[in-house]
């Protein structure tokens, strides 16, 4: 079976593609520096799927310590997870974004060119395609970035596709994943952002434990069913799963493609906390509060071109999602303490 080198293995789309690989029996490598990922995300993943990973604490910007990763695990491809993600955040120190997402993935592709590894599946975001005209956005729709971070996903899909064009890499698959939630059916893995979380499902969960009083919903005069925005929230199973799919892709072909990562259906911050109430059974207080600048009234996939190509599609829902979020929140997350 391939062995696979996953960079920001810990984090939590990492960490739930790392549980799916082992499951389906590949060899993985995890890579961490664990700036923002749990250190015992390693000791959990062992407990959900019985494998001990190895694990290399590095930074992907240290290619010295890339070339020693590769040296040491000859590995036949690479899932680059590996970024930094915050939208507010790149806003406020951009240099950083470009040093540590664009550099970074500069520094992992040179290791890897040197190493003779020339197949990767890339972390992208739906972020690249900025306000869309129209949903369901196809990989065909415009691309404009409107921010630093969606511009950093934006110059390395492009890197990754000139070195497919040259010859410098064989295969490529660029993910662009629309808003991935939920957490692993053990309740052992999960999202664990650190400080306030910015997203809607982490700060979900933590009103419903109680660490805030309420939930702000921005703005309930979108154009939308029922004012609130609209996203294609996305089980972090289904999206594990989307990566198993693209890297046999990866492994199997040459050449370069890249697919939307979302269900197709787009639900609005409202339906979510209706949803969360009927599968969990916790009432969420939520406090309506002017928008978010920067926000987008909706935000949802065609997802046609994954199934096509990957003969994959979603199929859990938000309810699912809603419970697997709260069993890791409620039992792991509040604690830090494997239950
Ligand atoms: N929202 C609230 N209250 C909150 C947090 C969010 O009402 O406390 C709303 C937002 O206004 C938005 C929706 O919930 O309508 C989703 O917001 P998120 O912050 O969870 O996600 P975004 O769609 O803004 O962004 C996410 C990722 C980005 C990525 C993008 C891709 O955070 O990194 O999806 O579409 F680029």
């Amino acid at each position: 079976m391939a062995r696979i080198l996953l960079t920001g293995g810990a984090g939590f789309i990492g960490s739930h593609t790392a549980a799916v690989l082992l499951e389906r029996g590949y060899d993985v490598v995890l890579l961490d520096d664990f700036s923002n990922a749990a250190r015992d995300v390693p000791e959990r993943l062992r407990r959900v799927t019985g494998v001990s990973l190895p694990l290399i604490e590095a930074d992907i910007r240290d290619e010295a310590a890339m070339a020693a990763a590769l040296a040491a695990f000859p590995v036949d491809a690479v899932i680059h997870f590996a970024a930094k993600k915050a939208v507010g955040e790149s806003e406020a120190d951009p240099l950083s974004y470009y040093d540590s997402n664009i550099v970074g993935t500069v520094r992992l592709l040179t290791a890897m060119h040197r190493a003779g590894v020339d197949r990767i599946v890339f972390s992208s975001s739906a972020t690249v395609y900025g306000e869309p005209d129209v949903c369901p956005i196809t990989e065909a729709a415009a691309l404009r970035v409107t921010n630093v971070y969606g511009r950093t996903k934006l110059v390395m899909e492009g890197m990754i596709t000139d070195l497919v064009r040259t010859g410098t890499l064989k295969a490529a698959a660029i993910l662009r994943y629309f808003n991935p939630v939920g957490a692993h059916p053990s309740g052992l893995i999960g999202e664990d952002p650190r400080g306030v979380p910015a997203n809607l499902m982490p700060y979900l969960c933590q009103v419903a434990e109680g660490r805030h009083p309420h939930l702000n919903v921005f703005g309930d005069d979108y154009p939308t069913h029922d004012g609130s925005g609209v996203r294609d929230f996305i089980h972090i199973m289904d999206l594990a799963e989307a990566h198993e799919a693209a890297l046999r892709r990866v492994l199997a072909r040459d050449g370069d493609f890249t697919v939307n990562l979302g269900t197709g259906t787009g639900y609005s911050v409202l339906d979510m906390v209706k949803a969360f109430a009927s599968a969990t059974g916790v009432k969420v207080p939520y406090e309506i509060v002017p928008r978010r600048p920067g926000d987008v009234a909706a935000c949802y996939a065609d997802p046609t071109m994954a199934a096509n190509l990957l003969g994959w599609h979603a199929t859990r829902g938000i309810e699912t999602m809603c419970r697997d979020a709260w069993r890791w929140q409620s039992k792991v997350a509040l604690t830090n303490q494997a239950p």
